[in-house]
């Protein structure tokens, strides 16, 4: 008997380990042998730990699982069915995620088994150019927040001249309500060693970083073991799959600040200064890590290049609205009924992802606003259902995707209190490099506190400052802390004490 229990973090928080032990003592108490293997998530949190049994048929789904539940298993009680035809799993166009929660994170012959490393085999036989070509063909834009075109950075990278180049990937993830580097890193690690692996190759960095956040224990373990499988392997060391080409990758940990996911700022941290914002120009791509070009991409733009070559560029771009190509995890949280990691083409609009797939809100009470791209994204409101996740879509709205987190609120929520919390972020986070932010941000925390008391007249002030910061900051965590602030503004006028329109 085989049965599969999450290893990834979420679900030992809700208790995955007590599972594996109670399934233990069950089996012993039988006499039945199982063999208990480990999956990452599949992202459907609200079932954690979702535990699954290997039949003919496939697999079949038991959770949200505990320790007192496990008789069922071995009963054949009530399930779930077979996990892939629950609804949640069969609507997503899973590409990026497709391995993730179906095999064991570090056996690499699993991975090759589910299509794992064909994107690399295929990328060693290209040259620099056609491999970046296919990037660029594939429309894959960052998924870290700005959305820039992943084949024209590593094209500067690549046509920079210097005596060393370097991969960094951004896995800091400090986005609130975003869990999907973290899937990855510990559901699926392989994927993310072959995606840097190719982009190394193809822009002719040896030496790649993965730069994540401390408060990710388990993602480092799984990424550090994963490493070292994958280098005596010979998926990458000196001789990358027997191509001659060489590239090695290590595992850094930062100190915990959500100014170090800013690349300038990461790459201070990466190289043991402090995580202070660098002015650009420079670009990263010409002067980063060490003073060498490099290529700073996300944990899901660099997770996606594997796929893009299994499958091919153009089978990618197919997918997706516009501008917007390809699939976007989705991270659904905050008040709902159902939270977690969906896959999807971009353009299902907000109000599907949130009313449908969500199922609205966990409380039962009516959605009041949804900020979607982190803590300097705007709060979208119902009114703004219709808009389709998309890059330029979004942007029509004021708004972002960021990293595609998306986290919802019902009707009793504080708006004034959430742009406060907007500006106090800010405040706290602030590198300190420019006046706007720094001191702007504590400004704008005493005029929503004036607002509160009832000084009305402090709207407009409010409005001022949060041009300011938007056109003087250095960097976007000042010049974006306005969004959720004036959206919030733009949305309940009233809560402010502000006539509508006074924020257009
Ligand atoms: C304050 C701030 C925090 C950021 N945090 C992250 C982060 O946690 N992860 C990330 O990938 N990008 C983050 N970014 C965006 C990065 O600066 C950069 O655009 C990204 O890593 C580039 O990779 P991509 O092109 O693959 O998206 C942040 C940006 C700012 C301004
Ligand atoms: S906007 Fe804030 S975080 Fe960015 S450089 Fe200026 S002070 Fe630093």
């Amino acid at each position: 008997m085989r049965i599969w229990v999450p290893m990834d973090s979420a679900a030992r928080a809700l208790g995955a380990e007590d599972v594996v032990a109670a399934i233990r003592a069950e089996a012993a108490r039988r006499g039945v042998t199982v063999d208990i293997a480990r999956n990452g998530s599949r992202g459907m949190i609200w079932l954690e730990p979702l535990v699954e049994v290997e039949t003919d048929a496939g697999r079949i789904g038991y959770g949200p699982m505990d320790a007192g539940g496990v008789a069922a298993i071995f009963d054949g009680g009530p399930s779930l069915g077979l996990v892939e035809d629950l609804d949640w799993m069969k609507r997503q166009t899973r590409l990026t995620f497709q391995r993730c929660g179906v095999i064991d994170p570090l056996s690499l012959p699993e991975y090759e088994a589910h299509g794992g490393l064909a994107g690399l085999r295929r990328a060693i036989g290209m040259d620099q150019d056609a491999i970046i070509d296919e990037v660029k063909l594939s429309g894959l834009r960052g998924r870290g927040g700005a959305g820039f075109p992943t084949g024209i950075k590593w094209d500067t990278v690549r046509l920079a001249r210097a005596d060393r180049k370097y991969i960094v990937c951004n896995a800091d993830e400090g986005d609130s309500g975003t869990f999907a580097d973290r899937m990855i890193m510990e559901g699926d690690p392989f994927c993310l060693i072959e995606g840097m692996a190719i982009a190394g190759i193809g822009c002719g960095a040896v030496q790649g970083y993965i730069y994540t956040r401390s408060e990710y224990p388990d993602a480092v373990a799984v990424m550090r073991r994963a490493i070292a499988i994958a280098r005596k392997a010979g998926v990458i060391g000196p001789d990358v799959m027997g191509s001659g080409r060489a590239f090695e990758l290590e595992v850094r940990v930062g100190a915990g600040a959500y100014v170090c996911g800013e690349e300038t700022s990461l790459l201070n941290s990466l190289e043991g200064k402090r995580g202070v914002v660098r002015a650009k120009p420079p670009l990263p791509a010409l002067e980063g890590a060490f003073g060498r070009p490099t290529v700073v991409n996300n944990v899901i733009s660099l997770a996606t290049v594997p796929v893009i070559f299994e499958k091919g560029a153009a089978c990618y771009a197919d997918f997706g609205l516009g501008r917007s190509k390809g699939t976007i995890p989705l991270q659904i949280a905050g008040n709902v009924a159902r939270g977690g990691l969906f896959e999807t083409a971009f353009g299902m609009s907000l109000g599907e992802i949130v009313q449908d797939l969500a199922g609205g809100t966990a409380t039962g009470r009516p959605v009041k606003a949804v900020q979607v791209g982190g803590p300097l994204g705007a709060y979208l409101g119902v009114d703004q259902f219709d808009t389709p996740f998309g890059y330029e879509e979004f942007s029509g709205q004021d708004a972002l995707i960021g990293h595609a987190g998306l986290v919802v609120f019902d009707d009793t929520a504080d708006m004034p209190g959430m742009a406060r919390f907007a500006m106090e972020f800010c405040a706290m986070e602030s590198c300190g490099k420019c006046t706007p932010c720094r001191i702007g941000a504590m400004r704008g925390v005493e005029t929503l506190d004036r607002i509160a008391a009832g000084d009305g007249a402090a709207v407009a002030l409010l409005t001022d400052l949060c041009e300011t910061m938007t056109d003087g900051s250095l960097c976007a965590l000042g010049g974006l802390t306005p969004y959720p602030v004036m959206s919030a503004l733009r949305l309940f006028p009233e809560e402010f004490g502000a006539m509508k329109g006074a924020a257009e």
